[in-house]
Formats: C-alpha cells, sequence, structure tokens
C-alpha cells in the first residue's frame, strides 16, 4: 500500500497545498515547530483512529477557520483509492471512494499505517496494559472477529467485578460468580491463544528488525506471558480447570479487592535485548530501537497476513540513535513506503521534504 498524494486545507499550521511523496523513504526534516508532526498526524487520521496525540477534533482545525478538509489517494488491491475527511464543529466526516461514511469507523482497514511517536517509547517504558493493547490493537486489524472476542471478555470482567464489590452486603450474590468465572474462562483461554499466537509470528521480524538496527551487536528477544497455558502444551480441559480453579483460589481476595485479580487482562508481553528485560535494563537509544522493531514488525506482519504493508509513519525517531541505527532506518527498509520526520537535513537519502511554518517544499539535490 502506498500513498500517491496528501492535500490539506486549513489542517493545523500547514499551508493549504498537495503533496506527492515517492513510494520509498520520504524524509521531512525542518525545525522545531514547523509542523512535521502535524503532517504525520494527518496522515494518521485517514486509517479511521483517533489523533496519536489524543487531540481533541476542534484542536486539528487551524486557528481562526472554522473547517479542515484533508485528501488522501492511496494504492491499495492494485487500484487508485480516495479519502477525504471534514473537520468541522469538533466533528469528523469521511467519504471513502466517493461514499460518505456516517461513521468513521467505516473506513477502518482502508487506508492501513503504523506510526511511532517518541510518546509510544512507553510502550517499553510502562506497565503491562501498553503492552497488551499493542497486540490487541494489531489483532483487531488483522481480524475484526478479535473485536468481538476482546468485548465479550471485558463485559464478562466487568459483570464479575460489579458482582464482587456488591458481595459484602449480599453475600448470596457469591453463588454467582461461577457463572461469570466459567465465561472469563472460556473467553480468556481464546484471548490467550490468538495474541500468543500473533507474538509468535511477530517474533521473528522483531528480532530481525531489531538485529538491523542494532547491526548485529544485540539481541531482542519477545515472548507472551500469560496466566492461561500454552494449548500445544495441554488438553483443553485441563487448561479451562486450572483457570477457574485459579479464578476459586482467589475469590477471597478479589471480594476483598472488589476486582478480578486474575485473568488475560493481566497478562504481558516480555521484551528482552540481551535476555535482559529492556524496561530496567536498556539503555534510551535501546528502549527506542525495541520500540521501532516492534512497530516495523507490525507491519510486516500485518503486511503479510492482509497481502499489503501499510504506511509506517516515524515521527522524530532519530534523536538518540546513533548513525549506524540512523544510516539502517533510512537506506535499508525495503518494500515499504516510511516517512520520517527530523530536524536536520540528511545528505544521503533521496526524497526529502523541507517544511518551514507549515509550508512543504520538494528538495531536488
Ligand atoms: N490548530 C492549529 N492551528 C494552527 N497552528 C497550530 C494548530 N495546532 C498546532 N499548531 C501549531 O503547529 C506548530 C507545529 O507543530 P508540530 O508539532 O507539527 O511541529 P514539529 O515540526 O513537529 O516540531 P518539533 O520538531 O518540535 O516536534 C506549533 O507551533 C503549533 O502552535
Ligand atoms: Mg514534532
Amino acid at each position: 500500500m502506498f500513498i500517491k498524494s496528501i492535500a490539506f486545507e486549513n489542517y493545523r499550521n500547514l499551508k493549504t497545498d498537495i503533496i506527492f511523496p515517492a513510494k520509498g523513504i520520504n524524509v521531512i526534516y525542518g525545525d522545531n515547530a514547523q509542523g512535521k508532526t502535524n503532517l504525520l498526524e494527518c496522515i494518521w487520521l485517514f486509517t479511521g483512529g483517533r489523533s496519536f496525540r489524543g487531540s481533541r477534533e476542534n484542536e486539528l482545525v487551524a486557528f481562526d477557520k472554522k473547517y479542515a478538509k484533508i485528501s488522501l489517494c492511496f494504492n491499495s488491491d492494485g487500484r487508485d483509492q480516495g479519502i477525504e475527511i471534514t473537520i468541522s464543529g469538533g466533528k469528523r466526516g469521511a467519504v471513502l471512494n466517493d461514499v460518505p461514511k456516517k461513521f468513521m469507523s467505516q473506513i477502518i482497514g482502508s487506508f492501513c499505517a503504523v506510526v511511532f511517536s517518541p510518546n509510544h517509547l512507553t510502550l517499553i517504558k510502562n506497565g503491562p496494559e501498553e503492552r497488551r493493547n499493542f497486540i490487541d490493537t494489531a489483532l483487531c486489524q488483522i481480524k475484526p472477529s478479535y473485536a468481538v472476542l476482546l468485548s465479550r471478555y471485558k463485559r464478562a470482567l466487568n459483570e464479575r467485578n460489579s458482582l464482587l464489590k456488591d458481595i459484602p452486603k449480599h453475600r448470596e450474590l457469591e453463588d454467582m460468580l461461577d457463572v461469570w468465572d466459567e465465561r472469563i474462562a472460556e473467553e480468556g483461554i481464546k484471548i490467550s491463544a490468538e495474541r500468543r499466537k500473533y507474538v509468535k509470528l511477530l517474533s521473528q521480524p522483531a528480532m530481525g528488525f531489531y538485529d538491523g538496527i542494532s547491526s548485529g551487536k544485540e539481541k531482542l528477544s519477545i515472548e507472551y506471558r500469560s496466566v492461561i497455558q500454552d494449548s500445544s502444551e495441554a488438553d483443553a480441559a485441563e487448561i479451562k480447570n486450572s483457570i477457574i480453579s485459579a479464578l476459586e483460589a482467589r475469590r477471597a481476595d478479589d471480594i476483598i479487592c472488589g476486582y478480578t485479580t486474575v485473568g488475560v487482562h493481566r497478562d504481558d508481553l516480555s521484551v528482552k535485548i540481551n535476555d535482559r528485560e529492556a524496561r530496567k535494563f536498556g539503555s534510551q537509544g535501546q528502549q527506542r530501537s525495541a520500540v521501532l522493531a516492534l512497530k516495523l514488525a507490525e507491519a510486516y506482519v500485518i503486511g503479510k497476513q492482509k497481502g499489503e504493508t501499510p504506511v509506517v509513519l516515524l515521527d522524530d525517531v532519530l534523536s538518540e540513535l546513533d548513525s549506524t541505527r540512523q544510516n539502517y532506518l533510512l537506506n535499508k527498509l525495503e518494500g515499504m513506503q516510511v516517512f520520517i520526520t527530523c530536524c536536520e537535513k540528511i545528505d544521503d537519502t533521496e526524497n526529502k521534504m523541507r517544511i518551514e511554518n507549515g509550508e512543504i517544499f520538494s528538495v531536488e539535490e
């Protein structure tokens, strides 16, 4: 999948224009506060997702303007396609291939992208929730039925948790927990199996990208850590019984806490560099390299599953990386359309754009 053109009108500080990026690596450089992240954010919106900066809709419209309009022409499924997004009155509307869509969610899946921004370093630095989300978001893109499974699990968990809170006052409700234990076990087993399968697919390419970024000097390894056993190592009934027993064993504690302390909602993705936890022992550059390798591997796996590689957006990725690591990103990512922003002009790359005060200039050399 690749972008042929992006047009914008009244989007943040970007001057009304249309740009035609190259199929391979595109470097966008400029001083601070010139609009580099704004451009990547604008591209990201065509995935149907919300701003990766967590901004509200009306913050995307240029100051003193009433609306913003952005359009994308991209090639996917062997044909040119178009998306137009209009933002006004705090709302977003989309038109996909000339067909107006009522909800933004209806365009999800047509244009696919993977984004890295400095905010995403929390993927390594923070607790397990972000790592579970990283796995879940990719799985939802690859397999829409996974989103249904996940929401069924969350509903069962919420029901169990509200019951746990009521039990101290109404002890007779305790018997009802059995139903939810069973549901949490059944859905949890499916979620754990899907996540484990996906992490296995991700592992090899993540290792490969990290090996490239670190020029073979360091090794990245990832592993899914679940409360539920691997189904290849035990039979289905045995697995179900063990998770139900675990829920029962924690029941008294759960009633005191008022929430469920065991289940796939507490699973984690272990990320190690040279066999040590990246979160605890990784340097800034190593953590950045690990997040990057995970994001690139995500793009690779989605590409394999869907038959097309998503567009890769790398915001401010080069800082903290030494020149060998930078060189890999600028020259070795083949078969993907990549947008990289940075402050300095980089000489040995082919497709460059300079951005100044929201105005984009293509740089010929
Ligand atoms: N709605 C808006 N209307 C007009 N300008 C805006 C709007 N929102 C943000 N800006 C301006 O856009 C400018 C550029 O922002 P952006 O984050 O894209 O910069 P950047 O080039 O990525 O800088 P850095 O290198 O510091 O990350 C900021 O100065 C900000 O004030
Ligand atoms: Mg920026």
